[in-house]
């Protein structure tokens, strides 16, 4: 017993050496830290350093943030910058244009210009206010806002990566619209009662690669037909009769979509699908 104790303080020397100094350190940063801003005070922001005299990588560095926007170009999205962009950003957001700025964490998929089709798709169809939408693979929740400014509802999201519902949650927050999220796996997860009846289910799949071409996939984002096939055979039972899809994939992807009424546009290198539940 008392073996295995010293044994186990012998492992935890590093970390209790670690502490002592972890504590000294702490102790010595609160010595030197400006008194905290009264309550009801507001706290000053800091200055934007002056040019060439401090400007540590990590503060010019991109944000992470992105700007999602919906105009008269039909949507768009990009990075917002550097954090100083971003908090210039985050005092100038015009009411009068249907723009959002949102975290992407890590892990989570970042939406680009290349997924427009997919985005002006769902601006484009005749999703009604009050119509009940699926976002699978949702991700940062970008095409979530994007459904809702359509279907003015509740959006339900299915989703395989839990840091990316936070992510789906924390901009349905930003945005102000109500989400109902679930985790996990489309092909096999069991859904609430009300996760059916769709009339539309909306998915940026996974793109389709041919095999071996998946290595430079992340994050649950590359496919080699499995996941298509067991989707696509789930798909009828979330629709209801009349419902549609709207899917954004590779070219390669066409051969699974030989399903009455399918269509298919190809737009650069994805190609977007459109399935009706008969
Ligand atoms: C191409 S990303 C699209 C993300 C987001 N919809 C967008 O447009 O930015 C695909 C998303 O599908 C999710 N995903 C992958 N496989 C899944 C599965 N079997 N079930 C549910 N979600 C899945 C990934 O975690 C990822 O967020």
């Amino acid at each position: 017993m008392l073996r295995r104790w010293a044994a186990g303080v012998g492992t935890l020397r590093p970390f209790l050496l670690g502490v002592v100094l972890g504590g000294l350190a702490v102790a010595r940063l609160t010595m030197d830290r400006p008194a905290a801003p009264q309550v009801g005070q507001p706290e000053s922001r800091p200055a934007a350093p002056p040019s060439g005299d401090w400007s540590p990588p990590e503060y010019l560095a991109y944000s992470g943030w992105h700007y999602l926007r919906v105009d008269d170009n039909g949507w768009s999205t990009g990075p917002v910058g550097s954090y100083r962009d971003l908090d210039a950003r985050l005092d100038r957001q015009d009411p009068s244009v249907q723009e959002i700025l949102i975290p992407v964490f890590p892990t989570v998929f970042v939406p680009t210009m290349d997924d427009k089709a997919y985005y002006n798709a769902i601006l484009a169809s005749d999703i009604r206010p009050g119509d009940k939408v699926l976002v699978v693979g949702t991700g940062s929740g970008a095409d979530a806002w994007v459904a809702w400014l359509k279907s003015q509802s509740l959006i339900r999201v299915v989703e395989l990566n839990p840091v990316a519902v936070v992510n789906a949650r924390t901009t349905a927050r930003i945005a102000g619209f109500p989400i109902r999220a679930v985790v996990g796996d489309i092909t096999r997860v069991q859904l609430p009662e009300d996760f059916r009846d769709f009339d539309y289910v909306l998915w940026n799949m996974p793109f389709l690669e041919p095999a071996g071409g998946l290595e430079e996939c992340l994050y649950h984002d590359g496919d080699t037909g499995p996941l298509l096939k067991a989707f696509l055979e789930r798909l009828p039972s979330l629709l209801k009769r009349g419902g549609k899809a709207i899917l954004l994939n590779t070219p390669h992807a066409a051969e699974y979509f030989r399903l009455p009424g399918a269509t298919s546009r190809p737009d650069g290198s994805c190609t977007l699908y459109v399935v009706p539940n008969p």
